[in-house]
């Protein structure tokens, strides 16, 4: 009896072992290099470039003819880095000094490293203007209620709703139960 119930357990250990191994390799899944590189890029280095840079460096007439808010030539790479450092004579980049030093730092990482820009990120630049219309960034206003044919059977601004969807399909509502009236 006692043999049994140890050799029960010890088939219970291994049954749950076997059952755990691919939890534990899902738990830590071994991010690829690239994935990794991509992450950053749109963590650290994006949001700095279109903050900082595209204002300048965007599509309406680039200064110095470097966009860099599209992927950016590989043998710029270096004039980047010069240009956040303020070596070799040329301007400083921002002209205003006006970036922190994790930010700079962020961003001649990455240039130094060949200014590569992931495949996987999205390369159309992103047009505030029209971004300001989705309806997400509408301030919440009260609509009109809608008119409806049937009055009595509204009892509040949402029915209205409601009752105006019905009508406009041509679509009956049901009668209110004695009870609800
Ligand atoms: C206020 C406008 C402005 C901003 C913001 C700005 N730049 Fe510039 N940038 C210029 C002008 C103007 C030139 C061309 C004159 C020159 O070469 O100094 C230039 C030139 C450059 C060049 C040299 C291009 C070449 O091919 O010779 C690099 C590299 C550069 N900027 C990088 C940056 C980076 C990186 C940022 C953001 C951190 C940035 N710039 C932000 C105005 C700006």
């Amino acid at each position: 009896m006692s043999y049994r119930f140890t050799h029960f357990h010890r088939l219970l250990f291994i049954a749950v072992g076997i059952a755990l191994a691919p939890a534990a390799a899902v738990a830590a899944p071994p991010a690829s290099v690239a994935d990794s590189s991509a992450r950053q890029f749109e963590r650290d280095v994006r949001p700095v470039l279109l903050a900082s840079c595209t204002g300048c460096h965007g599509k309406q007439s680039p200064a110095g003819g470097l966009r860099l808010d599209v992927p950016v030539p590989a043998d710029k790479a270096s004039e980047i880095v010069k240009r956040l450092n303020g070596d070799g004579g040329a301007a400083k980049m921002p002209p205003s000094g006006n970036l922190a030093a994790p930010k700079r730092d962020a961003l001649v990482a990455w240039a130094a490293a060949g200014a590569h820009w992931p495949a996987s990120s999205i390369t159309k630049p992103i047009d505030a203007k029209a971004a300001q219309k989705h309806w997400a960034f509408q301030p919440v206003r009260m609509p009109a209620v809608p008119k409806v044919k049937a009055k009595a059977w509204v009892r509040n601004p949402i029915d209205a709703f409601i009752l105006s969807g019905l009508e406009k399909r041509d679509l009956s509502h049901r009668q209110r139960r004695a009870a609800e009236i």
